[in-house]
């Protein structure tokens, strides 16, 4: 069968999933919303220590010259800490750290100047390469710094003179929006100047958020070689709060200040903040454009708190559902049974009103849960309230154990298609949901299956 013939003519889900090549289609396909919502965007990205030397730079260039390419603005930020560090010991300078901040003195900020000027040009090079070998051979990228930061020195606290340790004061957004605006990817490197003639050496954390709120960014992205935050199980979040991750324990300083960094951008008016890992190959774009991710995503905004439904919940409920089970987007309910079911349900609430729900039947023998009813009042939609509550039923049919959720639908098969579902044939359902299974909807079957 050739990708022509299928194309050509009309063919069932069943037949794109035979073809690896019709299955890269359809990813392709569910990238396009993903491609017009970052389009114009601007995100600064901060390169954590160690990325530039990570075997895995080279794709991560290729990741940004295609960003770039897709119309999303970029705003580089590069980490020189520990390289400064390594400069350091292997030239025996003593140097000083207090609250685990450098001293710097003019030694010290000798190799800061060398070693930041040397991941400048690095940075510049690889980003100006033409990009050989690659998908993305022949792009010529623009790229820009200058003396867009502004800085003032720390000063002396506990007694201890920082020196030529500096904080951001401010930062030159409409000079860096001008670049931006021509298409340019804006490189900072963690130095600031003062009014005065003098180079600090800032913070290039402090930086990428600092140039985040300036420029009014939609993402900031904070590349480490830690996976993202991690819950009390050692496993990865996918997407919390500011207040949820602040709520974290975390013992490793860096992972700590790269989520504080995150935070802060958060509640300074960055909507989205990303914590990645820049060792994994593809991480930028797993986590762009898949519904899944690779990271951590931090949003400013709680979500109305997604809660477990109780039976004072049930008018809510049915107000919000009726109009659907009218119009039979939704199978239709009974109060009583709503009453018997009310445990199923997690409801968005907003302002004493039920905005949105959704329900996890689990079917333990078979490993799946179903999830039903899911709805969004129509004034509170578009806006990620149902991808959220999807996410939420995933994690908690994950908790139980389950491996995959499967939900029956008549005329919401392409939202599900959009959260990784994948259409099947009514004989992958469990045995006693088949039994259920009501012949005159002709709802179309769609799984998603995780590990
Ligand atoms: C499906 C539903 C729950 C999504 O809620 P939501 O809070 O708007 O969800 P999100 O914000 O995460 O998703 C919105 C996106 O899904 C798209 N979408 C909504 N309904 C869709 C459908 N039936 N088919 C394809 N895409 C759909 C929207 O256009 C929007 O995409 P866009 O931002 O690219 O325009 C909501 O539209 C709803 O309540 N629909 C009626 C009830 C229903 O069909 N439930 C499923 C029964 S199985």
């Amino acid at each position: 069968m050739t990708i022509r013939s299928n194309l050509a003519g009309h063919h069932s889900k069943a037949s794109i999933n035979v073809s690896g090549n019709l299955h890269h289609i359809d990813w392709f396909r569910h990238t396009a919303p993903y491609i017009r919502n970052h389009r114009g965007k601007t995100f600064v990205i901060h390169l954590g220590n160690g990325a530039l030397d990570s075997g895995a730079f080279p794709s991560l260039i290729h990741d940004l010259a295609m960003l770039h390419l897709l119309g999303v603005r970029l705003v580089l930020v590069h980490a020189t800490r520990s390289a400064i560090e390594r400069a350091i010991l292997e030239r025996n300078i003593e140097s000083q750290l207090h609250r685990g901040i450098r001293v710097t003195d003019p030694q010290v900020m000798a190799v800061v100047r060398e070693v930041t000027a040397a991941q400048r040009l690095q940075l510049e090079s690889q980003l100006s390469t033409g990009l050989p070998d690659s998908p993305m051979r022949g792009s010529r990228l623009r790229v820009a710094s200058g003396n867009f930061v502004t800085a003032r020195p720390l000063g002396i606290v506990d007694g201890v003179d920082f020196q030529l340790t500096g904080a951001v004061r401010r930062l030159d957004a409409a000079g860096m929006t001008v670049l931006l605006d021509a298409q340019a990817i804006v490189v900072l490197s963690p130095l600031g100047f003062s009014s005065t003639g003098e180079v600090f050496n800032l913070s290039s954390e402090e930086l990428a958020s600092a140039a985040a709120i300036a420029l009014g960014a939609d993402k900031l992205i904070i590349m480490d070689a830690a996976p993202g935050l991690l819950d009390e199980d050692g496993q990865l979040l996918k997407q919390c709060t500011v207040a949820e991750a602040q709520s974290l324990m975390i013992n490793d300083p860096q992972q700590a200040a790269h989520r504080d960094t995150a935070c802060r951008a958060c509640e300074q008016g960055v909507p989205r903040a990303h914590l990645l890992n820049f060792n994994r190959n593809g991480a930028l774009i797993e986590e762009l454009f898949s519904h899944d991710g690779a990271g951590t995503l931090i949003s400013r905004e709680a979500f109305e708190q997604a809660r477990r439904a109780n039976v004072d919940d049930i008018s809510g409920v049915l107000e919000l559902v009726r109009p659907l089970e009218e119009s039979g987007v939704l199978v239709r309910r009974s109060r009583e049974l709503l009453e018997q079911e009310i445990g199923n349900f997690r409801v968005l609430e907003r302002d004493g009103r039920i905005i949105a729900c959704a329900a996890l039947y689990p079917f333990t023998n078979d490993g799946s849960a179903e999830i039903a009813c899911i709805a969004t009042h129509p004034d509170y939609r578009n806006q990620g309230r149902g991808e959220h509550l999807l996410l939420l039923m995933e994690q908690e049919a994950r908790q139980l154990g389950l491996s995959r959720l499967f939900v029956l639908t008549t005329q919401t098969s392409h939202w599900f298609l959009e959260q990784g579902f994948e259409q099947r044939d009514r004989s992958a359902l469990p045995d006693e949901r088949q039994k259920l299974y009501n012949l005159q909807r002709n709802s179309s079957v769609l799984i998603k299956a995780f590990a």
